[in-house]
C-alpha cells in the first residue's frame, strides 16, 4: 500500500491507474477506523480494481464548539489495518495540503443541507461538500463509497455530484451496528459505560417506527410519538435533538408515510452527539456485529 500525503502525487498515481483501464474506488474517511468504515473498504475492494482510502480530519465541517480537538486520531493503526486489507493507496494529506493559505472557495448546497442535522450544525455540510468535492477532484475515482449511517450526508453528496456534473458514481452501503443495535461511530468511544448502556434506545426507537408503520400505522405524529416514547426509555441519559420521518430524496416530512421514507434521530448522550436512521419499510439490511465486535452475525 502506498501512503501519499501530496495531492499531485495522489492524482498522478490515480491517473496512471485510470490510463491502464482500472476501475478506481474511493472511500473518504476522517480516520479512527471501525467496522463501519471497513465495510465500505471491503465493498470497494470487491467492486473495484484499485481502492483509495482517504484519511483527513476535515476541520471545516466542525462547528466552533464541536469536538474537533477531542476527535480520535490513530493514523498508524488505521494504516496498518488498511494495508492488511489490501488497500492500494491511503491518502493522508495534512491540513495545509487541503486548505492552502487564503482558502476562500466553498461548495455551498442549499435546501437539503438546511434540514435535519443541517438545522443544528450550520456550516457542517459546507465543509463536507467542499472537502468531498476536493477529494473527488484529486482522486479521480469511478466510484465513491459512503455509509447509510450518515444518510443526509449521502443525499447531499449525491445531489452535489448531480448538480455539479461530477463524473463519479456514489454507492451507499448499509449501516454496521453493535449487537445491541448501536450504530458504529468514531464518537462512540467518548461514551461512559452508563451512557453506552442507554444508547441502544436509538435503535429501538427506529425499530418502533418501522414496526408501527409495518403494522399499519399511517399517521406520522403517531409514528414520531412511538419513537420519542422509546427514546424516553433511555433513562433520562439520552436527550433527543430531533426525531423525524422524511422522504429520502427531498428530506421533507411526508403527509402520509411510505415504505421508502426514513426515520431519523439525533440525540445527545452526555456531550456525545449520536445520529441514526432506518427506512420504514423493506428488509432491514443493516449489519449487526457479534459480541466479539469484529465478526458479523
Ligand atoms: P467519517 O465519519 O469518518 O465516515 C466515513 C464514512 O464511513 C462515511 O461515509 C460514513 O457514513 C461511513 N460510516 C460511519 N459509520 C458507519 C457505520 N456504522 N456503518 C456504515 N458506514 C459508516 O463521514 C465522514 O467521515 C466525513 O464527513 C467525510 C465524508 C469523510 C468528509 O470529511
Amino acid at each position: 500500500m502506498e501512503t501519499i500525503k501530496k495531492k499531485t502525487r495522489a492524482r498522478d498515481t490515480v491517473a496512471r491507474w485510470n490510463s491502464c483501464g482500472f476501475d478506481v474506488g474511493l472511500v473518504p474517511t476522517m480516520g479512527a477506523l471501525h467496522q463501519g468504515h471497513l465495510s465500505l473498504v471491503e465493498a470497494s475492494l470487491s467492486e473495484c480494481d484499485k481502492t483509495v482510502v482517504s484519511i483527513f480530519l476535515n476541520p471545516t465541517q466542525f462547528g466552533r464548539d464541536e469536538d474537533l480537538d477531542q476527535y480520535p486520531r490513530q493514523t498508524e493503526t488505521d494504516l496498518r489495518i488498511l494495508k492488511q486489507m489490501g488497500v492500494d493507496m491511503a491518502f493522508t494529506p495534512a491540513k495545509e495540503e487541503m486548505y492552502q493559505e487564503n482558502f476562500c472557495t466553498w461548495v455551498v448546497q442549499e435546501y437539503l443541507t438546511e434540514k435535519l442535522c443541517g438545522a443544528f450544525r450550520p456550516d457542517h455540510f459546507r465543509g463536507v461538500c467542499t472537502v468531498v468535492a476536493k477529494l473527488f477532484n484529486t482522486i479521480q475515482a469511478k466510484c465513491a463509497f459512503f455509509g447509510r449511517k450518515d444518510f443526509q450526508q449521502a443525499a447531499v453528496i449525491k445531489r452535489m455530484i448531480r448538480d455539479l456534473d461530477i463524473p463519479i458514481t456514489v454507492r451507499v452501503m448499509p449501516t454496521v451496528r453493535e449487537k445491541d443495535g448501536l450504530a458504529l461511530s468514531s464518537r462512540n468511544r467518548y461514551l461512559s459505560q452508563k451512557e453506552r448502556n442507554s444508547t441502544a434506545c436509538l435503535h429501538k426507537a427506529l425499530i418502533a417506527a418501522r414496526e408501527g408503520f409495518q403494522s399499519g400505522v399511517k399517521d406520522i405524529d403517531i409514528l414520531l410519538g412511538l419513537m420519542r416514547e422509546r427514546l424516553n426509555k433511555g433513562g433520562g441519559i439520552i436527550k433527543p435533538q430531533y426525531t423525524e420521518i422524511v422522504a429520502p430524496d427531498t428530506l421533507n416530512r411526508p403527509e402520509t408515510p411510505s415504505s421508502s421514507d426514513i426515520a431519523a434521530i439525533a440525540a445527545f448522550a452526555g456531550d456525545t452527539r449520536l445520529i441514526d436512521n432506518m427506512p420504514l419499510g423493506g428488509k432491514n439490511r443493516d449489519i449487526y456485529l457479534n459480541q466479539a465486535g469484529n465478526e458479523r452475525v
